[in-house]
């Protein structure tokens, strides 16, 4: 367990929680308990009824099944399970389907009885679904009854595909699934449109029968909905929130899950820091004032004792002496994040009497220009996320290199690519055979609507965006000598399989790395991309760095983390904000422009279909905002970026 964990600490946590540095660890403590009732039941010959889960989450912990099944003898032949839900309609052999994942991931490699596996059936016909539900809940009877109740939860807040809105009473049923549900799985059945609709899953009173009950959570993009199911009201809204009601249900979270929790983000609601075992330091006391000055509608300047005083602020005020005292650090530390020198100042344009280029550490502020390499996983997310900055650093001369650590060839729609073949078909630059080829592909795309799944034209869509991404390195004035397209391996995996790194994918990293030897590293910290590839190229990275001597240059460079399409750093973590000017956002836009087969993409991104470029500058004018209400200038747009010292780097990241 990390963090605060006192009994004071989880007062505002309506079920037990316990948080973990990160989830291997964690899955490899729900595989031991799952294994100590494996072994309990079969020392009284009897049998264990789990009922599992799919998606992401379980993964960890079924991989470890397996290995204890492999290495320690863990046997499975007096289990029987139930999974929570399936897709409707779909094949059970249809790679997409719960049946396939559950085969794919734990079945297949232990020696669990095929009669004593219960999927749902995604093919029963209508007619006669209502029937075959109960019968379900029958089977579970039948059994004894679910012993051990696994669940990951979904950001809509469902356990099962139990959406919001469900009932308490429901029982096993055929749901329809929420959008955002939806779009989470979209990646996976190759766009939003060929994504079920329905499904059939296991209903909130099923769930709430079983006698003991684990949610599993990881990752930040889970902390929000982990918090409203651990410590908002119990509502239909957030099913997993009816777990409440269960007598013996456990959350296991990791770090990054848990960062919305009243522990970690606002401790100080709880009591005296001390008492909690942590204290005032500065990125505590500033993450207070900001939160204060938010809470009141108030610049920091402005806050009084009494502000300080009636939010339950009395123990920092204690420290710091007034609220004039704490108003003033916690402006400096806010002030001294911005800057227009994202890669340090040049000493050869420095006057005396200019503001030092703070942000940077000293032993890189010294060395200009400077090797900056930014690392994009998709090869738009360099000037959604920081295409500003990236537009600045090459015109403080800088040798800025850009390197797009994946193809980006899943996220270009078959008609893109066939309008695409359809030119250079008709173009007369192809010869006749190869155009022949191209005009008969078209032909089949006119005729079914899509394309082969192949490597050609997998690797054709690869080139596409390949050539979008060097279009709009050209707006950022970024050489096409400094662009690199890593084609990572591991993004090749076929739909359905799971994405893992592989030595490919760190040795292209590394290579990389020591090619550059950059003095700063832009990475994309933005973990809450749907899909996870954000999440493995930061792997890959860490990967990479760990395997290189700190002696090196790698002990002197800096790494920044920006925030890609999707969400934005919240103020306190911030360390570097830089600054727009309105004319930098409208080249950030044309840059963004060139990536013109992601405007489809819109389509399937929050309900809003707002697209890239909109959501970029939405969210760095919002920022910009936001640093405005806190007291300081009015900016157009800002940028902004968190430092990631490599300790903090190597150790912290969710799986
Ligand atoms: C899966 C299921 C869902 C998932 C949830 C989280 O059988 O019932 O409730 O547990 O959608 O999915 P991941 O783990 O992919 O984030």
């Amino acid at each position: 367990m990390t963090g605060p964990s006192t009994a004071a600490s989880s007062r505002f946590e309506h079920v037990p929680v316990s948080v973990f540095p990160g989830s291997a660890e964690a899955a490899r403590a729900v595989a031991r308990d799952i294994a100590a009732l494996i072994r309990s039941r079969q020392a009284e010959t009897r049998t264990a009824v789990l009922g599992l889960a799919t998606g992401s989450t379980p993964l960890g912990l079924y991989a470890e099944l397996v290995r204890m099944h492999r290495e320690d003898g863990l046997s499975f032949a007096n289990v029987v399970t139930f999974n929570l839900d399936e897709y409707y309609p779909i094949q059970p052999s249809n790679p997409r389907s719960y049946r396939s994942f559950m085969q794919a991931h734990l079945f297949d490699h232990v020696d669990v009885p095929p009669a004593a596996i219960h999927v749902p059936d995604g093919t029963v016909p209508l007619a006669s679904l209502e029937a075959y539900c109960h019968d379900y809940e029958e089977s579970i009877r039948s059994a004894g009854g679910i012993d051990f109740q696994i669940l990951g939860i979904g950001r809509t807040g469902h356990i099962g595909f139990n959406e919001p809105g469900s009932p308490r009473r429901s029982r096993t049923r055929m749901v329809t699934l929420d959008s955002l549900t939806r779009r989470d799985a979209a990646g996976d059945f190759g766009g939003e449109e060929n994504t079920p609709r329905q499904a059939v899953t296991m209903g909130v009173r099923t769930i709430l029968e079983a006698r003991r009950v684990v949610l599993m959570a990881w990752g930040q993009h889970k902390a929000d909905i982990v918090r409203a199911a651990a410590e908002g009201p119990v509502t239909p809204q957030v099913t997993a929130s009816f777990l409440q009601e269960h007598d013996n249900v456990h959350f296991i979270i990791d770090r990054a899950a848990a960062g919305s929790l009243t522990r970690y983000r606002t401790p100080w609601l709880l009591g005296a820091l001390g008492d909690l075992g942590l204290e005032w330091d500065p990125a505590m006391t500033r993450r207070a004032i900001l939160w204060l000055s938010q809470l009141r509608g108030k610049a920091v300047l402005k806050l009084t004792d009494d502000d300080y005083n009636e939010a339950g602020l009395q123990d920092l005020l204690r420290i710091q002496g007034s609220a004039y005292d704490v108003n003033l650090a916690g402006f400096y530390q806010l002030q001294h994040t911005i800057t227009g020198w994202p890669g340090g100042r040049d000493p050869s344009r420095t006057k005396p009497g200019d503001a030092p280029a703070r942000p940077l550490r000293s032993s890189s502020s010294g060395v200009f220009p400077k090797r900056v390499l930014v690392l994009s996983p998709h090869p738009d997310d360099d000037v959604i996320g920081m295409g500003g900055t990236l537009c600045r650093l090459v015109e403080h001369g800088h040798e800025v290199h850009v390197a797009h650590q994946v193809s980006g060839a899943n996220a270009v729609s078959d008609e893109a690519l066939a309008r695409a073949l359809r030119f250079v078909g008709d173009s007369g630059l192809a010869d006749p055979a190869a155009a022949g080829r191209l005009q008969s592909i078209c032909a089949a795309h006119d005729a079914t609507g899509s394309l082969p799944a192949t490597p050609e034209i997998q690797n054709w869509k690869g080139l596409v965006r390949r050539q979008e991404a060097l279009a709009a390195a050209r707006v950022c004035g970024v050489p096409q000598g400094r662009m690199h397209f890593l084609d990572l391996p591991f993004y090749r995996a076929s739909p359905g399989s799971r994405r893992q790194l592989g030595d490919g994918d760190r040795e292209a990293m590394r290579a990389l790395l020591e090619a550059v030897r950059p003095h700063l590293i832009f990475a994309a910290g933005d973990l809450d991309d749907p899909h996870g590839t954000h999440r493995l190229c930061l792997h890959a990275l860490r990967d990479a760095m760990a395997g290189l001597p700190a002696s090196g240059w790698v002990g002197a460079c800096e790494l920044w983390l920006y925030r890609g399409a999707w969400s934005e750093w919240s103020t306190d973590e911030i360390d570097m904000a830089v600054p727009l000017s309105p004319q930098e956002v409208l080249r950030r836009r044309r840059a963004i422009f060139c990536h013109e087969t992601q405007k489809d993409m819109a389509l399937f991104l929050g309900d809003d279909r707002r697209e890239f470029w909109q959501r970029s500058e939405d969210r760095s004018r919002r920022l910009a905002e936001t640093y405005n209400a806190l007291g300081l200038a009015e900016y157009e747009a800002i940028e902004a970026f968190k430092r990631y010292a490599p300790e903090e780097f190597l150790r912290d990241l969710p799986l």
